[in-house]
């Protein structure tokens, strides 16, 4: 893993901004895999700007989000295809049909998921995966305890993350309890992964992911075997980590053509 410790979220967000920026300009036909929640909305809000100011395209882009709430309808305000929507893709020029999510309204569950997997497979796989972490060191919806070999299927929500995502509904009872996602196994596919965590709240999380034991225990710990994963921190979320000022010493002593700013 490499780990940058930017000086806020915003230079951190931006820095996420430019390297899938330059993803795409390597490549105009690159595969995302994006994540939904309040950690990547500034660096959404880069790719809206580096659209409109910079020329970025996405037209040849196709995308895939990790996860979804089962049983809400694409457009009710609180699914993740309502804020994908709102927060990137009405703001971009991506190709009708380009953005995949899971279909949370499945009548069959277990074919949708598996339907889901094909699709990213058929497009190639994801060239880069966007991830946050959550407060129990879920990755995607894979809550601990997810076997670290899983694929797009069903999960149900822990009460920590029902607590975290209340915010969104209003109340911990409008919460859906089950959820699609990707998993852990599906996202180790993805050749680059960037993970953004912002704030004091996911110091133990990080530190668990980054520099604990790899287990179930902490999804997010799989990706210490991900060959390409970056994890972008601002101060707060570095604060538990033990080898913070080897990190820090690390991205200040790159050379220039290792540098992604
Ligand atoms: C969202 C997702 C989740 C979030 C995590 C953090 O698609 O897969 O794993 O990344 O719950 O959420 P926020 O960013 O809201 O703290």
């Amino acid at each position: 893993m490499e780990v940058i410790i930017k000086s806020d979220k915003a230079e951190a967000s931006k820095l996420g901004a430019k390297i899938i920026a330059r993803l795409i300009r390597q490549n105009n036909k690159a595969v995302l895999g994006l994540a939904t929640g309040s950690t990547p909305l500034q660096l959404y809000k880069q790719l809206v700007r580096m659209h409109q100011e910079e020329g970025l395209s996405f037209k040849d882009v196709t995308t895939f989000n990790l996860d979804e709430y089962v049983g809400l309808e694409s457009d009710n305000p609180c699914s993740f295809y309502s804020e994908m929507h709102n927060n990137l893709f009405c703001h971009i020029d991506m190709a009708k049909g380009a953005t995949h999510l899971p279909d949370g309204m499945a009548e069959n569950i277990p074919d949708s998921c598996a339907a889901y997997e094909a699709a990213i497979a058929a497009a190639g796989g994801i060239d880069l995966q966007l991830l946050g972490i959550g407060h129990d060191g879920h990755l995607a919806f894979n809550e601990p305890g997810s076997s670290l070999a899983s694929r797009t299927r069903l999960k149900t929500l822990s009460q920590k993350t029902i607590k975290a995502n209340s915010r969104f509904f209003g109340s911990e009872d409008k919460v859906p309890r089950h959820v699609m996602t990707m998993g852990l196994s599906t996202i180790m596919a993805a050749r680059q992964c960037i993970l953004l965590a912002f704030g004091m709240d996911k110091a133990e999380a990080v530190r668990d992911m980054i520099e604990g034991p790899v287990s179930a225990s902490c999804p997010g710990s799989i990706l210490q075997f991900h060959e390409r994963t970056i994890v972008l921190l601002d101060p707060e979320a570095a604060s538990k980590l033990r080898r913070k000022q080897y990190y820090l010493d690390v991205y200040a002593s790159k050379p220039a053509w290792q540098l992604w700013d």
